[in-house]
């Protein structure tokens, strides 16, 4: 285990880079927005300066926050999206497309191994319990009796994706063919509501937790459901296997060991 930052050339033999670096969670993303995008790219190049100079195969998690507020549903990856550039969550959705670009140029320009997976909502155990995003939210605050906060009406869809799912995902990208770039989505297909995830952890946990609504924070998503055909077609059949119930269950049972 080595800790760096990526922001900052490294060098070590490699054969293969998975590039997961990046504040990932809004709360997180957004207390240093210029460090946010500075991870992403210049993160995204000393990475594949480091894949240039090793000639190794090089992984980028992008994300489903390129395709912005989407006015295609379900996202496709030729859909080019609807992003603000300017907005708070930009240094994030900005960042991902930049660095989404800067793996296209390397392999165009440089000959190299790419492959970028946009990553729909994932959750599972070993996230952190301040960790900011809805899946963990809802299950803190159930476990502790403690308000669940639905932002603006809780219609807004999400599609979640538990982690074992996405990891085999990224395993079977990186051993695709070398002219197999992406960006291919890796998500759970399945559409919820805010509402109903709500629902359900308060379900399973049992708790007592009330439903609270509070306001929508800025250039928040209306909907997010992934295509997955292409996964499909080009992963083996690769599909996800793990469904919200049982995700949750085990997430859940990981939040309360903590
Ligand atoms: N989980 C999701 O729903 C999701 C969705 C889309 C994309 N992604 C992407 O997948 C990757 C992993 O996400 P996650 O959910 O595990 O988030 P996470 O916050 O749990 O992990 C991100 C990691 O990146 C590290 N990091 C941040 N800045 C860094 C830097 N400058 N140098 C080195 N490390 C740095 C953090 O310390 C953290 O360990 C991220 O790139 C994220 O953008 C995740």
């Amino acid at each position: 285990m080595i800790r760096h930052d990526v922001t900052i050339p490294y060098f070590a033999e490699v054969d293969e880079i998975y590039n997961l670096a990046c504040p990932a969670s809004p709360v997180y993303y957004q207390i240093d927005p210029i460090q946010t995008v500075k991870t992403s790219v210049m993160g995204a190049i000393n990475m594949l300066d480091l894949a240039r100079r090793t000639s190794a195969r090089v992984l980028q998690a992008s994300t489903s926050e390129v395709y912005g507020d989407p006015i295609v549903h379900p996202q496709v990856e030729s859909y080019w999206g609807n992003v603000n550039p300017v907005g708070p969550r930009s240094c994030y959705d900005e960042g991902k497309r930049c660095a989404e670009t800067l793996f296209m140029d390397y392999h165009r320009q440089g000959n190299l191994t790419v492959k970028v997976v946009r990553i729909f909502n994932t959750y599972g155990p070993k996230m952190s319990i301040n960790d900011g995003r809805v899946v963990s939210n809802y299950i803190m605050q159930a476990l502790r009796g403690k308000d669940i906060t639905v932002y603006g009406d809780g219609l807004q869809t999400r599609s979640f994706q538990y982690v074992d799912d996405l990891v085999e995902g990224m395993i079977r990208m990186m051993r695709t063919d070398d002219s197999f770039t992406g960006p291919v989505n890796i998500g759970n297909p399945n559409e919820f509501t805010i509402l109903e995830l709500a629902h359900l952890v308060i379900r399973l946990t049992g708790t007592s937790s009330k439903i609270v609504y509070c306001p929508l924070p800025g250039d928040d998503p209306r909907q997010r459901k992934p295509d997955i055909s292409l996964a499909k077609e080009k992963l083996d059949g690769w599909q996800p296997s793990i469904q919200l119930e049982e995700g949750l269950k085990k997430t859940i049972a990981y939040f309360k060991s903590l």
